[in-house]
């Protein structure tokens, strides 16, 4: 055991008591003591009712790992902005060891014109990361998505540019890159740039803007012009849809080591991981894992969360949502979040575990709320206390 996981389990030894008293430390019955006979054991309301606890009364995630915990956050002028919501700020801190921003850190905000780049917002946060000693993961650069549910993630301009595409895209990454020089310790430089049809069971190249202007080679140049800004900074891809180990990994494999064997810097592979309850498997999870990390790069868990009414498991399937999260539902999502942590850190060596980051700080947060309210996906309830699946991330980081 790592010695600051020992502190941190000697400091909080009171709440692991009342934990494994209550079987949230995944056991229930009686331990020792002389002849006894298990009872029924808590209730799976009673469980979920001792896993709750004030955020800063259990130790925080950051201090169980050797490598970054992340999590999303919204910033500048935004809805749930941490400097307008400012209560979240302690949580942050205590907890994780890494930010990204869900919004500020794409086209539109750092680059709104075709002949101006603003970064004032986005300085911003990397400022408020840097004075509470957390690191900043920079998201996302070259990305297909107009927009979602009204957030605009390609500028107009953009949108409508009929320049010279490849010089566009050369400014663009390295007067980004290159700014946030030193600040920013890694950088998510091309976003979903596979595709997979689910009829033909294949992947390719996806037909973006920036494949349509430049064809497949924006994706080299865009990963040269961030090495030529910042010769330290690491440079990852990122996608969706990996941890099913099906044909979209295979495909991305294949072109990231074809990349590598080019020269073409890039340091690591984001598993973004947008997953339910019933699906990828964990065996498919730490098998996908498994392969990328024999690429010999970094290997990262970029946007976990688990959403608790998606199904992912062929028909039949009951499509009914639930309209709550039950007690039993938040037991299922932490034995959830406690095999993909597990996965991870079976699979990847911890030299090349570039950290888990979870996408958003409360439910009530969580980007899912923008199209379904019925979605309870992630570590913290709305008030900072701590749901199941935090406890589920807890002991997988315990047990490693
Ligand atoms: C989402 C953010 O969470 C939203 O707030 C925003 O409106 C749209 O983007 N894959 C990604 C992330 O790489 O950038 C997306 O984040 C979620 C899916």
């Amino acid at each position: 055991m790592h010695w600051n996981k020992l502190i941190s389990v000697l400091l909080f030894s009171g709440v692991l008591a009342a934990l494994s008293a209550c079987g949230g430390g995944g056991s229930s019955g009686p331990k020792t003591g002389g002849p006894s006979f298990p009872g029924p054991g808590p209730t799976a309301e009673e469980q979920v009712a001792q896993m709750r606890v004030d955020y800063n009364e259990i130790e925080g995630l950051k201090t169980l790992a050797d490598f970054p915990i992340g999590t999303e956050v919204s910033a500048a002028n935004q809805a749930n902005s941490i400097f307008i919501a400012t209560d979240q700020q302690p949580v942050l801190a205590y907890h994780f060891s890494n930010l990204v921003a869900g919004s500020i850190m794409k086209a539109p905000w750092l680059y709104p014109q075709e002949d101006e780049f603003a970064f004032d917002p986005a300085d911003e946060l990397v400022a408020f990361a840097l004075a509470n000693d957390m690191t900043m993961h920079g998201h996302t650069l070259v990305w297909h998505r107009y927009d979602w549910v009204g957030d605009r993630l390609i500028p107009e301009w953009m949108e409508n540019y009929s320049g010279d595409w490849s010089a566009m895209l050369e400014t663009y990454v390295h007067t980004t890159v290159e700014h946030f020089s030193g600040r920013v310790t890694s950088w998510d430089i091309v976003n979903e740039a596979v595709d997979y049809n689910g009829l033909t069971n294949t992947a390719g190249y996806r037909d973006t803007i920036f494949y349509r202007n430049i064809g497949p080679d924006y994706i080299e140049d865009a990963y040269r012009a961030a090495r030529a800004a910042d010769p330290d900074v690491q440079l990852y891809y990122n996608d969706y849809g990996l941890s099913s180990n099906g044909a979209k990994l295979d495909f991305t494999l294949t072109m990231l080591e074809d990349l590598l064997e080019r020269g073409v810097p890039i340091d690591g592979l984001g598993f973004q991981m947008h997953i339910t309850l019933d699906g990828p498997s964990a065996v498919n999870i730490e098998a996908a894992f498994r392969k990328a990390a024999a690429l010999g790069i970094m290997v990262k868990i970029s946007e976990l969360d688990i959403s608790i009414n998606g199904r992912n498991t062929p028909p039949p399937v009951d499509w009914s949502r639930s309209p709550t999260l039950t007690a039993a539902l938040a037991l299922e999502q932490k034995a959830r979040y406690k095999e993909v942590v597990a996965a991870y850190l079976d699979a990847v060596p911890p030299a090349q575990r570039g950290g888990i980051t979870v996408w958003g700080l409360t439910d009530d947060s969580s980007w899912m709320r923008t199209i379904w309210d019925d979605e309870w996906p992630l570590l913290f309830n709305g008030d900072f206390t701590t749901k199941p699946a935090f406890h589920g991330v807890r002991e997988a980081l315990l047990e490693q």
